[in-house]
């Protein structure tokens, strides 16, 4: 049956930058579809919160706040999860940040350096301690959230879209390592999505031109990146790998 195979039960999916907008939507659709939740982020309180609302869908969901930029906080992580018996069967790298709109030239070496720290070596960073583990069971999903910046240059977040691009490429790479071991790596493009972090596109002079460009005429919701992300984590998405999916309501056609 098709239906069954969208299912997560018996599966524990790790989402970071699960707090709020995407990373939080792809957290409560996983739980509806059974799966147990590790919620990070760097603010426990507001994962907190999440993980209420997933435990009244009746699953488990464990806060584990974590910097991802920050090697020795994912360290921290993985031994939590060693500590709590938790093996992670799908690993959504989602949390991400632009702090600045700026020209690539104009960038503070500090700027470039937090963007790439938080959206490439952050994943790495969790790659690296969680698919090994997956490799030795045979079995795991990995998804990294992009951006269609990684695919077409955008103006003011150049360096975020570097960074995003890198990340199609990691995806790529690590989908050719990993694959042997039973483990998929996808990413996933999205365009511009209602949340706190796209807040400044949507207050800037350029939204409603570069709406004119998009064919649905409007922009996303994090729900409609979640079930795409559901693909990809479960029995439904098992021959993709090194595949990126872009979400973008059509805008880079
Ligand atoms: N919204 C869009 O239009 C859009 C478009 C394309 C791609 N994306 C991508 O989608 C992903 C999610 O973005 P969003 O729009 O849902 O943004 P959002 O609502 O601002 O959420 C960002 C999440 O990332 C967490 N976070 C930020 N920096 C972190 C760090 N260093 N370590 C750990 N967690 C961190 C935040 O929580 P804390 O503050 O608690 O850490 C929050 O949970 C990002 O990778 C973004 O690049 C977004």
């Amino acid at each position: 049956m098709i239906r069954e195979r969208f299912s997560l039960t018996g599966k524990t999916a790790l989402v970071t930058g699960a707090s709020r907008g995407i990373g939080r939507a792809i957290a409560l659709g996983f739980a509806e579809h059974g799966a147990d939740l590790v919620l990070s982020s760097r603010k426990a309180a507001d994962l907190e919160a999440v993980a209420e609302e997933i435990r009244a869908l009746g699953r488990s969901a464990t806060v584990v706040p974590a910097n991802v930029s920050r090697a020795e906080e994912i360290d921290a992580l993985a031994t939590t999860l060693d500590e709590r018996g938790l093996a992670i069967d799908v690993l959504v790298n989602n949390a991400g940040t632009n702090p600045v709109m700026s020209a690539i030239v104009d960038l503070e070496p500090r700027a470039w350096a937090k963007i790439m720290d938080t959206n490439l070596t952050g994943p790495f960073l969790l790659c690296r301690a969680l698919a090994p583990g997956m490799a030795k069971r045979g079995s795991g999903s990995i998804i990294n959230v992009a951006s269609n910046g990684g695919i077409q240059p955008a103006p003011g977040i150049g360096a975020y879209c570097v960074s995003k691009a890198a990340l199609i490429h990691l995806t790529r790479c690590l989908a050719t390592e990993l694959g042997p071991s039973g483990v998929r790596v996808n990413a996933i493009a999205p365009g511009l999505v209602e949340t706190k972090f796209a807040e400044a596109l949507f207050q800037g002079p350029g939204y409603q031109e570069f709406m004119k460009r998009n064919p649905l005429r409007r922009h996303a919701q994090p729900e409609e990146i979640a079930g795409t992300a559901l693909l990809l984590a479960s029995d439904a998405g098992s021959y993709a790998t090194g595949e990126v999916i872009v979400l973008d309501g059509g805008s880079s056609l």
